[in-house]
């Protein structure tokens, strides 16, 4: 049986899949660990289950025992894996698309919808009891007829897009190609971020985090959106520059954000607290049991699948 590290605690029920499969190293207390102490468990195994909150860059890379071969992300992102450090040391990476995107385009809408229609501050307003019914109080953005832009139309991109035409939103994007005529569904296509951005009435920004989109949303960006602009981000938060969003919500360039993801999670960049029109989560995207347990049962076949046929078609690397 193959030894393997899952770095957190998973769900019961994919902890169980785990330990069937392999001989399982699971962490019951779901500490973080050190990069030293990761390095340390990892001796004799032969591959680990990473989550999104281990670093796992070219100096851990490097460390790692040769008896190494695979690591398993139980997200679909890999911001957090040097993928290029591992392939030098011939480890896999793996990731889990596809069984997230229903629950995360779940969230990528309620982002649209707390921005646009001020639900931070209804909700304070609610508990506090310190609002009074007028024709005037808190008065938000309607969906109906505004203009969707998304960045990175992937599979929860054009999830997002589905939705979003529903509620009768009229749909642009920009990804590295033009999809199909079929994946597009009417979306138009932008070659462009500056053409993309410029008739974004609400940007749902739902790329990979890499080199390439690291603080794509920037001081110079954000100018070229429409005044009152709503941006929201359902992908990482290394996409955006906090500085400049928060200066851009201070002037009212931009309306009001819907950020899931943000830098340095769980730490939230204090500019963020003092403006009434952001609507934050913790990283909810994929948070639904249904959808973490189709993940970890991914991550956890990804490994089986390499062992098995030396290959994996989850990998990304
Ligand atoms: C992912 O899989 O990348 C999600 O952000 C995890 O919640």
């Amino acid at each position: 049986m193959k030894k393997i590290i899952i770095t957190r605690r998973l769900l019961k029920e994919s902890e169980e899949k785990a330990s069937k499969t392999f001989d399982a190293k699971l962490n019951g207390n779901d500490e973080l660990y050190s990069q030293s102490k990761l390095i340390e468990l990892s001796e004799g195994h032969d591959a680990i289950l990473t989550s999104l909150t281990d670093k796992m860059d070219e100096e851990t890379i490097s460390k790692l025992p040769d008896s190494i071969k695979v690591i398993s992300n139980f997200a679909v992102g890999f911001g957090n894996i040097d993928l290029e450090a591992a392939k030098k040391r011939g480890i896999a990476v793996t990731n889990t698309p596809e069984v997230l995107s229903d629950a995360t385009a779940e969230i990528g809408i309620l982002l649209i919808l707390g921005a646009c229609r001020r639900v931070p501050e209804g909700v304070q307003a609610a508990k506090e009891s310190s609002w009074k019914w007028s024709a005037d109080y808190l008065i938000g953005k309607q969906l109906t007829g505004t203009r969707l832009g998304i960045l990175g139309m992937g599979r929860i991109g054009q999830k997002i897009a589905k939705i979003a035409k529903s509620l009768g939103m009229i749909i642009h994007y920009h990804n590295r190609s033009k999809l199909s005529d079929e994946k597009e569904q009417g979306a138009i296509y932008h070659d462009s971020i500056k053409s993309l951005f410029g008739v974004s009435d609400v940007l749902s920004i739902c790329c990979p985090a890499t080199k390439e989109t690291e603080n794509l949303i920037n001081k110079e960006t954000l100018e070229y959106f429409p005044t009152g602009a709503v941006i929201t981000n359902v992908a990482r938060g290394d996409i955006v520059e906090d500085e400049a969003l928060i200066d851009a919500l201070n002037r009212r360039k931009i309306y009001a954000a819907g950020l899931d993801v943000y830098k340095g999670e769980p730490n939230l960049n204090p500019g963020y607290l003092k403006i009434k029109s952001v609507f934050i989560l913790p990283h909810l995207g994929s948070a639904t049991k249904h959808t973490r347990i189709a993940m970890a049962n991914l991550a956890i076949d990804n490994i089986d699948e390499f062992f098995k046929t030396g290959n994996c078609k989850n990998k990304v690397n």
